[in-house]
């Protein structure tokens, strides 16, 4: 049974992930600092999947605590997802995110160096396509120009990886470009638990639903899309999670870099979101049409074809699926993780 390190792994895509993984029948093994999760996450993990999880608080820059996880464990891969990714505090915060995102990067490749651990998969995201290239984004398209300094750790780490597997060719690197990841696991135990107001659509959406926020504002309907309101390729969070399990079998049996798009291919208003969400769910859901949010661009999303071909993967839930089990998650856990119960 291969073991799988999953840095930053008590976070929202992480948490999912572990549960996919322990269902393939992969041992999981977690080190988390709590930035921006709970240790709770795994606990219930354990209970959905019914199995165990060996979880360390730690924080991955740590190089000495970092390299007794490496030494305790026979480590097969690496999954990095121990990052911060709110775009905003990234904007007045810059030093605080490259520092984070960056040296846990080069703090698991020196322990991966350390201990001959060869694999590694990485959480990059859609946002390192810029406002360059054109809709719908491939994977041999040039990073473009970010717009923030969040965006920018994840072009520079993408960088990172692509240095160090070309110095060592028997690294095998999986850079993932995640589209809009939404939903939750469709039990309702673990989902998106953000601290403070939320920044991204669907988390702002259950808020309101919950009545935690008065009224969702639609930044923008005058964008030359097919309903004036933004459209993004969101993507339910269990078919990224299993994108994951396929990554792994990849990185597992190959060498050099590889990047893969996980998105749907398919774009989604806003306006289009507020819809299903409201129908799915029978809620009526607060909101108005406020002005365009800075950086947005009008529409992004994947051509997902790569993945299909070479990872045999490819999403199966629809959007419906996504509002349902958004606001299942939510109203279970009005509180997030806070009032486990
Ligand atoms: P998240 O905040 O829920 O998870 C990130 C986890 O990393 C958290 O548990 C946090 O505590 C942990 N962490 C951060 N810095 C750490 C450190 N120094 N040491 C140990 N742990 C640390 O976010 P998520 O949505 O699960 O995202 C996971 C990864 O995917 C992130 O790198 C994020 O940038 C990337 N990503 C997310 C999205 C998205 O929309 N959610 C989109 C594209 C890329
Ligand atoms: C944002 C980040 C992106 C990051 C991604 C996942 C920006 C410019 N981009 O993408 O770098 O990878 O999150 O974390 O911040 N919307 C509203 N009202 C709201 C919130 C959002 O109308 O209260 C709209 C936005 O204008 C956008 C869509 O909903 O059109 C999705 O927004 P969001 O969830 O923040 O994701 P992105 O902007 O696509």
């Amino acid at each position: 049974m291969a073991a799988i390190l999953l840095a930053g792994g008590a976070g929202y895509i992480g948490s999912h992930t572990a549960v996919e993984l322990l269902n393939a029948g992969y041992a999981v093994i977690v080190a988390d600092n709590y930035a921006n999760s709970s240790p709770e996450a795994i606990r219930r993990v354990e209970e959905i999947t019914g199995k165990q999880v060996k979880l360390y608080e730690a924080d991955i820059r740590d190089d000495k605590k970092l390299l007794e996880i490496f030494r305790e464990n026979q480590i097969d891969a690496v999954i990095h997802f121990a990052g911060l990714k709110a775009v905003g505090e990234s904007v007045a915060k810059p030093v605080m995110y490259y520092r984070n995102n960056i040296d846990t990067t080069l703090s698991l490749l020196e322990a991966m160096q350390e201990t001959g651990v060869k694999n590694i998969i990485f959480s990059s995201s859609a946002t390192v396509y810029g406002e360059e290239n054109s809709v719908p984004y491939t994977e041999e398209m040039k990073r473009g120009v970010c717009t923030n300094p969040y965006g920018w750790t994840k072009a520079m780490t993408e960088q990172i990886f692509e240095d160090a597997a070309k110095a060592d060719p028997s690294l095998s690197v999986v850079l993932l470009r995640y589209f809009n990841p939404i939903g939750a696991h469709p039990s309702g135990r673990i989902g998106e638990d953000p601290r403070g107001i939320p920044n991204n659509l669907m988390p702002y959406v259950t808020q309101v639903a919950v009545g935690k926020r008065e009224c969702l504002t639609i930044f923008g309907h005058d964008y030359p899309t097919k309903d004036g309101t933004c459209t993004r390729d969101y993507i339910h969070v269990v078919d990224l999670a299993k994108g994951h399990v396929k990554a792994v079998d990849y990185v597992l049996r190959h060498n050099g870099t590889e990047i893969f798009n996980l998105g749907t291919g398919t774009p989604y208003s806003v306006k289009e979101i507020v819809e299903s969400f409201e129908r799915v769910n029978a809620i009526k859901l607060n909101h108005v049409y406020g002005n365009r949010r800075l950086g947005d661009l009008a529409e992004f999303y994947a051509n997902a074809d790569k993945a299909e071909r070479l990872l045999g993967w490819k999403t199966e839930k629809t959007l419906d699926d996504m509002c349902r089990d958004a606001w299942n998650w939510q109203k279970q856990n009005p509180d997030g993780y806070r009032k486990s119960n």
